[in-house]
């Protein structure tokens, strides 16, 4: 790599630099701007910048609520909205906000969590193609989308490390992994945010829920979170400091307490390690009515107390709970709240509003012909298509029951979800595409061409609380040669309170596998879902079964892509997916006991259940191609590891099936004695590889202090001198290559 006589790589060097110094005159300006902006404020103005409301009474009648929160706006009392979209109305709440003193313009916020007007799969689905760049493009197109309709800011990612698959929620995030979960934060951060902000397109990313959401006990939602310092720095809050890295502009923290303290209220978390230790300069946004719930937590004593314990701890800005607006001001006249803690916060609302350039041009996200150009364009929903298919993850092939083979008579294409259009679009999405949608008989019909016949029978509604529909089914299967069910969750059945007590196919959706079975007839599986599901027989007795998640608006055409083989799968789960209900939580990141189970006949006095096995159904990282990957040749470039030394880790990684294909290649890591115990595996490297039939590659990993490094007990970030074991595998259950190395003391 050349370097010129800046020490900077290529020709852009020169302009990086002039560029660098731009940016921080830029940065003298807007603080200057501010300060001069907060100089003229009264302590009410400055409350009100920190007040967000929700305007979805906005697009209904004038009711008298309306008009009081229009009088609010025009009277400065308002900083950001939320649920108002679109060009008409994001310009005509902005006028309102200019007629106050100070024409302090509105920031307006939404949950864009997975697409805008072009859905993309849910973000757990997304997470399963490894791919960070497609992940960063699904987030910039969402943002393009977004930025014209006049919305500045989305309420995503949602960063939090899901492991228990009852939490409705872990369909939001990343799933269970922190590194993975940390490169795809960042990614996603990077795609809202484009190359800075302030560019028209981008959107300010949200790093949320901040912390530990992702553990409520038992995977109920908003439950209480217990856990030690060791797991909320290694696992839970990495992702964070990621999407941080990244340059995310704002966090949102909390409904969960976190040892006792609500997250909204802990300063701990906000003011020490996210305000202190990490420096974030970008503000932070309650939840929705997170500071009123403190009440409810019984942690603060009225509403007016909980605003003080709020702003005291952190919270920035207060969504909807009505805390700051009613009673901040008060508080500080009181002697409750330091002024001086307001004023940074209302500092750091204004920075981004004049970050984002709305004190130059209020108006320049709500651009009507930008918005029609982006909401139309079509490579969007060509994009979705193409992600859809890297997140399609194919759990099982036997005997070669897939590809479909073109060419068929006839296909039988049946179950609850076989024709559904709405639920591909999953949970959390802004506007739904359906009516311009392909279901997946719509686009087997479209992809097996005129000569083959396609028959749909749904069997049972999603519910599947009775049978009687089963005897279509049966008869559609019957003289088809090759069956396809469709099985799994409605789309509203996992998200935000959508925990489930039983994750296994809901009603009796189970029986009409059964039944096509006992005709002769086992079905290919699709499932569909927003979490790992449980379905043991179904993945005892299938032949194959492909795991869909809600794929998007082009979700119909992409699992069609991946059963005839047009896209050769190459997702891996993001989620360790268990066999009964008993295992939860599982993942793969486990300890190893005093006394591990070694041979599973062998479980007398074993860390082991005596009704079930230990091991999942399926474990992070799998995932089957339709052609075959070999490994061999790991080779290091030096066996120990001195101060400031980096090694090479390389394997040939060849393709030695007859299809082209991608494997998503993993590393792993084991530190087998530490003065902390470390898990049996920990995920510290992937890359996604594509070959053609019979190519191969050497594939690289580098291997520094910060990889082998863990907290220790004093929770500082430490590698220890000593043996580490280094795997690289296809999935963490299916290591195909391992080497220790030392780290010399
Ligand atoms: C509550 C959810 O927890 C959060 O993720 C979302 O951004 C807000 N509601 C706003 O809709």
């Amino acid at each position: 790599m050349k370097r010129n006589w800046l020490g900077l790589v290529g020709p852009g060097a020169l302009a990086l630099c002039f560029a660098t110094s731009l940016a921080h005159a830029a940065e003298r300006s807007v603080a200057q701007r501010v300060e001069q902006l907060m100089g003229q404020m009264t302590l009410e103005e400055k409350v009100g910048q920190l007040n967000q409301l929700s305007g979805k009474e906005f697009t209904g009648p004038a009711t008298d609520k309306v008009r009081s929160m229009e009088a609010e706006i025009r009277g400065g009392g308002v900083g950001s909205m939320l649920n108002i979209k679109g060009v008409a109305d994001t310009r005509r709440l902005q006028a309102l906000a200019l007629q106050s003193r100070l024409k302090i313009p509105l920031l307006f916020g939404l949950d864009v969590i997975h697409g805008y007007q072009t859905v993309f799969p849910v973000p757990l689905g997304e997470s399963a193609s490894w791919d960070l760049e497609a992940i960063e493009e699904s987030a910039r197109i969402a943002a393009r989308e977004a930025s014209a309709s006049g919305i500045h800011w989305t309420f995503a990612p949602m960063v939090d490390v899901g492991r228990d698959p009852r939490w409705g929620r872990v369909m939001e995030g990343a799933g269970e992994d922190s590194y993975l979960g940390a490169r795809i934060a960042a990614a996603r951060v990077r795609g809202f945010q484009g190359a800075r902000l302030g560019g028209v397109e981008s959107v300010m990313a949200t790093a949320k829920h901040f912390a530990a959401y992702g553990a409520a006990i038992a995977g109920r939602d908003y439950n209480a979170v217990d856990m030690s310092g060791q797991l909320l720095h290694e696992t839970y809050l990495p992702p964070f400091k990621a999407a941080l890295d990244a340059g995310a502009a704002t966090f949102m923290n909390a409904f969960n307490t976190l040892n006792g303290i609500p997250a909204t209220g802990h300063a701990g978390l906000q003011r020490d390690i996210l305000k202190g230790a990490w420096g974030f300069k970008g503000f932070v946004v309650s939840d929705w009515g997170s500071v009123r719930e403190m009440v409810v937590h019984g942690y603060a004593g009225d509403l007016a107390d909980a605003a003080a314990k709020a702003l005291t701890a952190g919270s920035d800005m207060d969504m909807e709970s009505n805390a700051y607006a009613s009673s901040l001001a008060a508080q500080v006249r009181a002697g409750k709240v330091a002024l001086a803690q307001v004023d940074d916060a209302v500092r750091r609302v204004l920075t981004k509003k004049f970050e984002l350039g709305l004190f130059d041009d209020p108006y320049r996200f709500s651009d009507a012909a930008r918005e029609k150009a982006a909401l139309g364009d079509p490579r969007h929903r060509q994009a979705a298509r193409t992600i859809a298919g890297k997140s399609i993850v194919l759990l099982k092939n036997e005997g070669g029951a897939l590809p479909l083979r073109r060419g068929l008579r006839s296909i039988a294409v049946l179950g609850p979800l076989a024709d559904a259009r709405r639920d591909l679009e999953g949970g959390w999405i802004v506007k739904s595409n359906a009516a311009s949608m392909a279901s997946l008989v719509d686009a087997v019909r479209a992809a097996a061409g005129p000569a083959t016949k396609v028959r749909y029978a749904p069997g049972c509604d999603v519910a599947c609380r009775d049978t009687g529909g089963f005897e279509a089914a049966l008869q559609a299967a019957r003289g088809a040669d090759a069956v396809v069910l469709a099985l799994g969750e409605s789309w509203d059945m996992s998200g935000e309170a959508k925990s489930r007590a039983d994750i296994g196919l809901p009603g009796r959706q189970g029986e009409l596998f059964e039944a096509l079975r006992a005709i002769g007839k086992t079905p290919v599986v699709v499932l569909m879902a927003g979490r790992p599901l449980i379905f043991e027989h179904v993945a005892e007795h299938a032949p194959a079964i492909v795991y869909a998640w809600f794929p998007g608006s082009e979700g119909g055409h992409a699992m069609a892509d991946v059963l005839f083989g047009d896209v050769n799968p190459s997702a891996k789960l993001p989620m360790t997916f268990p066999r009964t209900m008993g295992q939860l939580p599982i993942g793969y990141q486990q300890y190893e006991t005093g006394r591990p189970v070694r041979d599973e006949k062998n479980i007398v006095y074993k860390s082991a259940y005596i009704d079930a096995p230990n091991t999942p159904r399926y474990a992070f990282g799998h995932g089957l191609s339709y052609t075959s990957f070999a490994y061999r040749n790991l080779q290091v470039s030096q066996p120990t590891m001195g101060a400031g030394d980096k090694i090479t880790l390389s394997f040939t990684l060849a393709n030695t099936g007859q299809r082209a294909g991608a494997e998503v290649v993993q590393l792993y890591l084991r530190d087998p004695v530490a003065s902390v115990v470390r898990p049996l595996k920990e995920l510290k490297g992937f890359q996604r590889v594509s070959l053609q039939p019979g190519e191969e590659r050497t594939v690289r990993f580098t291997i520094d202090r910060e990889t082998l490094s863990f907290f220790d007990r004093r929770l500082a970030w430490t590698a220890e001198p000593g043996r580490f074991e280094l795997m690289v595998g296809a999935a963490s259950n299916d290591i195909r290559l391992a080497q220790a190395i030392d780290l010399a003391p």
